[in-house]
């Protein structure tokens, strides 16, 4: 899909703290628009998201061990779940890199963004991060690497739907460690709700700011049903987040069919 700069919208800097440390061989931008996006098929595509998905497992990873180094005296239990986080997501990084070479590609080939460490930047508290980390980010990530895996065995592209069924177990602890903690928390405390709907609220804005410009057209796949109740989301939410998807894609292809 072309770009349209008309539709770019400029970040709130209010929404994005700094960015990661990234050295030479990387073009960093802001948003989506700006990414090198090409359409299914394009023989450039694969090794694009390759390169891509390295940088979005390194920015998780980076999220983890800064909620570590920001947040010492959290529960030990939660703790060591972030740092069991910040190991798988290290291995996903290398997987990704491992791949992209491996097809051809170079570290740094293609542009990257950098938005899931500047979001989490500017969230203030432990169990908003995990809100918009773990329990938003990666649940919608859980499910593209299920769809993904299942795509990638119909093909008969065994290596890498080998590597996305080992992630997607990854996935669901880290998911499955934002729902746990969050409730754990709520249940202690009820007022840690409000912590987590403002991160979630504050979230949800700055992801439109840098995807205004459209890369969230997806209708290909849905809801990873039995990985999201796997990762602790309860039958409700699970149901509403599958009628919230429906909705989405069902307006998506409609969008799509009057173009
Ligand atoms: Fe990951
Ligand atoms: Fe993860």
């Amino acid at each position: 899909m072309t770009p349209n700069p008309a539709v770019r919208t400029r970040l709130d800097p209010r929404l994005f703290g700094d960015g990661p440390a990234r050295d030479d061989r990387f073009t960093v931008v802001d948003v989506w628009a700006d990414m090198v996006n090409l359409p299914d098929g394009h023989p450039e595509k694969e090794r694009e998201f390759l390169n891509r998905q390295m940088n979005e497992e390194a920015c998780v990873m980076e999220n983890a061990a800064r909620s570590l180094a920001e947040f010492p005296d959290a529960d030990w239990g939660v703790r060591k779940g972030l740092a069991r986080q910040c190991a798988d997501e290290a291995r996903h990084t290398l997987n990704y890199r491992r791949l992209l070479e491996a097809r051809g590609g170079r570290v740094g080939q293609y542009p990257v963004m950098n938005f899931q460490y500047r979001i989490l930047g500017k969230i203030d508290t432990l169990v908003g991060r995990l809100a918009v980390q773990n329990r938003s980010f990666e649940a919608d990530g859980l499910d593209a690497a299920t769809f993904a895996r299942d795509e990638a065995r119909a093909r008969g592209d065994d290596e890498l739907a080998d590597m996305y069924d080992a992630q997607q177990a990854d996935e669901v602890c880290h998911i499955r460690l934002g729902n746990d903690t969050i409730k754990a928390e709520i249940s202690a405390n009820p007022r840690t709700a409000l912590q987590v709907a403002s991160a979630l609220t504050q979230g949800a804005a700055a992801f439109a700011q840098v995807f205004a410009g459209g890369g969230t057209e997806v209708e290909k796949y849905g809801i990873a049903v039995e990985a999201r109740l796997e990762a602790g989301f309860s039958r409700e939410e699970v149901d509403v987040a599958v009628r919230m998807s429906d909705a989405r894609r069902a307006a998506v292809r409609e969008r799509l069919s009057s173009r």
